[in-house]
């Protein structure tokens, strides 16, 4: 059988891997060398580009060229200890020039790898290059992008010229991740004016009353926008974990929970390893908004994804699937689907692994919350397999943009001590970049 890890075919060798029970310090110890493997490949062969493709070693520059892979390890090089790296980092982020690049700045991206990355580094460890350089960003960059009508973030900005790139389609994943690193920004300056920006769009969001309560399009249109504070915000999530309970779960005969999706009124049972963050997302909130009852569904999400992980040859989650739930009838199906059902439990649609952390991401937060040792152990088979079939020439495959730093930081956090990044003082932006909390709060398991 042939199976890919990204877009590398790799052939099966062994059906099952040989698991070791190590100690936790040995674990974190083997991930630290494989994020070590990966950036020293960078540094020799490509530093300064956004990334090293790892099966030819040459560089290549999707983020604007200013080094997003620097500006996305600042943080992991920080967490690891490893020092020399990071000073070697720092040099280059203090000569990056905002104002030159061939492309045009991708706001949501921009925002989440660079601000994100140097907010995080600073509090990890304060130096104010650190601290002008996220703000020549987003006075330079990120700002422009609100210049529209409704001061909803353009998608793009033109470096050069300090203008939105016109364009009226935006996305509801791009324009609702840009609070945490505009709050953050604003609470280590004092000056309000990020957060302001930030915090406009939920409310404006807040203003519009979708078909499901909480759950919102995907694509909004920026001109005609219609759609602070937390409670907002906190408000929305429960309401769309609400309706991700009534309208988009769903069980297979054999008991494994999924989420599928809403296309036109119709419920698809489709869903993909990018959506498995959600289990340990819910955790969080049911803990943060002391909702013990939503804790069994969290668990439900996290094991059927586990599921698509531990039932494929490889170890490595299929990148999509989709399934027959329990209400309907297995034999009316084809073959290929019944056999499939039979074998995996879902039917894998899309057999490439682009070594994706949000299973990884979803498993931190149930090892840190609840401090069950068994979630360090499903984190372990996974990064086997990882390394097993993953580990190319240069780097591991697909290391086409950044993800795979998530995957990593995650893996060497979820096996060492729970007091680095603690869950009470930090909270983790969508590209696994952590920042410190204003006031500490508790969500951690208290670990002996
Ligand atoms: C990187 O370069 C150093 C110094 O030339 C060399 O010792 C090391 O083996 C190289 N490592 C990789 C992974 O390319
Ligand atoms: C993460 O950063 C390193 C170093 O910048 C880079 O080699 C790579 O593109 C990124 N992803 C992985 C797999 O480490
Ligand atoms: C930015 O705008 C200038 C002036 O219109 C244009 O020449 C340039 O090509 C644009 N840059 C990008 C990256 O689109
Ligand atoms: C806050 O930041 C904005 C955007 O850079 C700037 O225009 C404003 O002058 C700053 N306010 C203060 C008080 O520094
Ligand atoms: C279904 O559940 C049974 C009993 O728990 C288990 O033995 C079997 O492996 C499951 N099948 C699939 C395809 O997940």
């Amino acid at each position: 059988m042939i199976l890919t890890c990204g877009w590398i075919s790799v052939a099966l060798i062994s059906s099952a891997l040989a698991f070791q029970a190590e100690s936790p310090d040995a674990r974190a110890a083997e991930v630290k060398n494989a994020f070590q493997y990966a950036w020293t490949n960078y540094v020799n062969h490509t530093f300064g580009s956004d990334e090293i493709q790892p099966v030819t070693g040459m560089a290549s520059n999707s983020r604007n060229g200013w080094g997003a892979s620097i500006f996305d390890g600042l943080d992991t090089l920080l967490i690891m200890g490893l020092k020399d790296e990071y000073e070697q980092a720092l040099e280059h982020v203090s000569k990056v020039n905002w104002r030159v690049s061939n492309d045009p700045s991708k706001t949501f991206e921009t925002n989440i790898r660079y601000l994100g990355g140097l907010l995080s580094a600073y509090d990890l460890q304060p130096n104010p290059i650190l601290l002008s350089k996220a703000l020549s960003l987003a006075d330079q960059v990120i700002l422009p992008a609100f210049d529209t009508p409704n001061k909803i973030p353009a998608s793009y900005v033109n470096v050069t010229t300090g203008k939105p790139v016109p364009g009226n389609q935006v996305f509801l994943a791009e324009f609702g991740s840009m609070q945490l690193e505009l709050v953050r920004l604003s609470q280590i300056t004092g000056n309000s004016t990020y957060q302001e920006l930030g915090l406009n769009i939920i409310n404006r969001l807040a203003q519009v009353k979708p078909r499901y309560p909480g759950l919102y399009p995907m694509l909004w249109n920026l001109e005609s926008f219609t759609p602070s504070d937390e409670t907002i915000q906190l408000n929305l999530w429960e309401d769309s974990v609400a309706s991700m309970e009534t309208y988009l779960k769903s069980t297979t005969a054999n008991g494994t929970v999924f989420l599928g999706e809403i296309n036109d009124d119709l419920k698809l049972l489709q869903t993909g390893e990018l959506i498995c963050f959600i289990g340990g997302n819910i955790l969080l909130g049911a803990r943060y908004l002391n909702r013990p009852e939503l804790d069994k569904f969290a668990k439900d999400l996290t094991d059927g994804c586990m599921t698509a992980w531990e039932k494929m040859p490889t170890g490595l989650a299929p990148e999509a699937w989709s399934w027959v739930d329990e209400s309907q009838r297995l034999e009316t199906f084809p073959n290929d689907v019944r056999l499939a059902m039979q074998t995996f439990g879902f039917i894998p649609q899309d057999k490439s692994y682009d070594l994706r952390p949000e299973t990884l991401e979803s498993l931190f937060y149930f090892y840190r919350i609840t401090g069950d040792k068994s979630y360090q152990d499903k984190a372990w088979k996974i990064f086997k397999s990882i390394d097993t079939y993953c580990k190319v020439q240069y780097g591991y495959s697909r290391v086409l943009d950044t993800t795979a730093n998530d995957t990593f930081k995650y893996l060497y956090l979820i096996f060492s001590d729970p007091e680095l990044v603690s869950l009470d003082k930090y909270v983790f932006n969508t590209e696994a970049h952590p920042f410190k909390l204003p006031r500490p709060i508790q969500i951690q398991h208290t670990f002996s």
